[in-house]
């Protein structure tokens, strides 16, 4: 029960963020979180309404937040407590002044530490606010949609999301001229065979599309601005990961699977390959090539 609470209670959440994404004021909040990026005030207020939503199921023990600098406990504790979560609540915030679809990103786990492997999680989640806002779980049995109607209630639209084995699109996160050269090599391999490109610049949406198209491979690799990628563990890649593996894909870090690296602070980085398994597999063998 307590699982479901979380899940309704950011379906809440997102509801009103949903509004004030449309009707809100867009400028910046005048401070940066603990990646030194600005906050806008969308950021600020949208982490906000998830923290007191999570608070008010009283199951969840302590969150991580994009934009929070450190791990926030509940302190109206209880025995029922037995949660924890880490999220993004507005990833892509920056693509709201240009009206492209942005979204929120949940990790959950059981018990009261959120600094656990990806494997660990009991469920994830991801809101999209696009021409729809939809809202896309898996408690470990499956991937759900649903979407958000006229009267404000989230109703169920597709379940059992599968991905194929294979795909033909491609989004290629990150600045070309930065690749490494294994990486580029495997870029340049899914163009010669004819993959289209995809890459709104919003990790949400591009997953979304993946999943709901039931193929193609994401990737925001090691480059040489950033070895570590760019995109976060806890609340971007392990939920993201937890349900692309959960419809059958797969999710890795060139090297490894995403949901088993161990995360070592708040702010643990990553590169991902993420998306059907044949081109998450060739992604793995190019990066296997010693340079
Ligand atoms: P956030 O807005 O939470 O910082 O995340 C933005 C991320 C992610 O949404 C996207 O995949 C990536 O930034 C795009 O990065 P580039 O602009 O470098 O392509
Ligand atoms: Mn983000
Ligand atoms: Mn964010």
């Amino acid at each position: 029960m307590g699982l479901a609470s979380i899940i309704y209670e950011v379906g809440v959440a997102s509801k009103y963020i949903n509004h004030a994404m449309r009707t809100g004021d867009l400028g910046l909040a005048g401070t940066s979180n603990l990646y030194g990026e600005e906050q806008l005030a969308l950021d600020v207020l949208a982490d906000e309404i998830i923290k007191d939503r999570l608070d008010h199921t009283g199951r969840v023990r302590k969150i991580i937040s994009e934009e929070q600098s450190e791990i926030i406990i509940f302190e109206r504790s209880g025995r029922l407590r037995q949660y924890s979560v880490c999220y993004d609540p507005l990833d892509g915030s920056s693509l709201v002044d240009v009206n492209l679809a942005v979204g929120t990103i949940v990790s959950i786990y059981a018990g009261d530490d959120p600094l656990q492997p990806g494997r660990n999680q009991v469920g994830a989640m991801y809101v999209v606010y696009g021409p729809r806002t939809t809202l896309v779980y898996s408690v470990g049995k499956g991937v759900f949609e649903f979407t958000l109607n006229s009267l404000g209630e989230f109703t169920l639209s597709r379940e059992g999301i599968i991905l194929k084995e294979k795909g033909n699109l491609y989004s290629p996160g990150g600045l070309r001229q930065e690749y490494l050269p294994q990486h580029e090599k495997f870029i340049a391999t899914l163009e010669e065979k004819g993959y289209k490109l995809r890459y709104s610049g919003g990790f949400v949406p591009d997953i979304n599309q993946i999943l709901l198209k039931g193929q193609g491979i994401f990737t925001y690799p090691a480059t040489t601005g950033n070895l570590h990628g760019k995109l976060r563990l806890l609340f971007e890649l392990n939920p993201m990961a937890y349900l692309i593996e959960q419809a059958g894909g797969a999710a890795s870090t060139g090297l490894m699977p995403i949901l088993d690296v161990v995360p070592e602070h708040l702010d643990h980085r990553c590169p991902i390959y993420i998306g059907c398994r044949e081109e998450v597999a060739l992604a793995e063998k190019f990066l296997a090539i010693p340079v």
